[in-house]
């Protein structure tokens, strides 16, 4: 199939197009590069560096003759939608629409967008949650990720487009970079490596500091491989483990091999204490499950980042 990636050049979007090359599509990048890397690109693979909001990006769609659009570009950061929601619609509200409506006009089969479990969904009750949990995005990134959700039930009804919706939870692995908010792992691994301590956020209430579904990226890669062709709806995408962040700590720790010091800080504001998504659905839609513990992934981790 010929198959358009968004975002193919950054952490995960690359490891998609990836194994959509070796499993013997054939893959266009549409990609910016504003954080990825053309060096993320896999051989085989074409670049189209422009931005998805842009006129090009439709001219590229509209010509383009893809199947199927797997739809990872996007503004990453929450603190950054907050700073400048304008910014942050435009590529992740405008930048989609510009890309479904190009596509749906071309004849596109099948759209695959990427949404956020640790965001659209807000706080949690202290559970893991199915996709049946009201949305209450806190964020404008979240606000943004629920949106582009509702623009996807929008082209599905009116063109017969067959839609995707991944609800990612909290990804970690290799080619993830640090950021300054985001990415703990990366964050960890890059600390450990250089011998200096990392700071746990946490509260009175949440001691140990927040809980995340950390998800091994080559898990998420097969479920963007399985929703080539199975499903249509909203999908969580994660593990249903909640692993609070001094455990992430000594769990990179054990994967390295070595001991490293910490301190603790209090929560940043619009930090979610608890989060972990109930997969049943991807399971039975999408035939896809977690494969990975965070040791095994935290091990595949630490051996990229060392031998990098
Ligand atoms: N990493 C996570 O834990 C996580 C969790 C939930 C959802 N997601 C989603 O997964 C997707 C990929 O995230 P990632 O962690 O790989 O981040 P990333 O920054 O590595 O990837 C984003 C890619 O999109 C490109 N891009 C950004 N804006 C663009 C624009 N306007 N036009 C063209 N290209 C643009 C960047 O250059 C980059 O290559 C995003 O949609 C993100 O919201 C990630």
């Amino acid at each position: 199939m010929k198959i358009l990636v968004s975002g193919g050049a950054g952490f995960i979007g690359s490891q998609v197009a990836q194994a959509y090359v070796e499993a013997g599509h054939q893959v266009v990048v549409l990609d910016d590069l504003s954080s990825g890397k053309a060096d993320n690109l896999p051989a085989g693979a074409r670049l189209a560096r422009m931005d998805i909001a842009d006129p090009a990006a439709a001219e590229l769609v509209a010509q383009g003759g893809f199947e199927i659009i797997n739809h990872h570009a996007a503004q990453v950061s929450v603190p950054a939608s907050v700073a400048d929601p304008l910014s942050d619609a435009r590529s992740n509200v405008l930048g989609l629409i510009n890309l479904l409506q190009a596509g749906c006009q071309a004849g596109l089969k099948r759209f695959i967008f990427v949404s956020s479990g640790g965001a659209v969904y807000g706080e949690l009750p202290g559970q893991p949650v199915d996709e049946s949990f009201p949305a209450r995005p806190l964020s404008p990134y979240a606000v943004g990720k629920r949106s582009g959700e509702l623009y996807l039930d929008y082209f599905a009804a009116h063109y017969g487009l067959q839609t995707v919706v991944l609800r990612y939870a909290n990804v970690y692995g290799p080619r993830q970079v640090p950021h300054a908010e985001a990415g703990v792992v990366a964050i960890f691994m890059d600390r450990l490596l250089a011998g200096e301590p990392v700071t746990i956020f946490r509260s009175p209430d949440m001691p140990r500091g927040m809980k995340r579904d950390y998800t091994f990226v080559g898990d998420v890669v097969r479920a963007n491989l399985a929703a080539l062709t199975r499903g249509q709806g909203v999908y969580n995408i994660g593990t249903g483990l909640a692993t609070d962040t001094l455990s992430l700590w000594e769990a990179v720790q054990a994967a390295a091999g070595r001991r490293g010091g910490h301190s603790f800080g209090p929560v940043r504001p619009g930090d979610i204490a608890y989060s972990a998504l109930d997969c049943a659905q991807a399971a039975a839609g999408l035939g896809w499950r977690a494969e990975h513990d965070l040791a095994a992934g935290l091990a595949a981790t630490w051996a990229w980042r060392v031998g990098r």
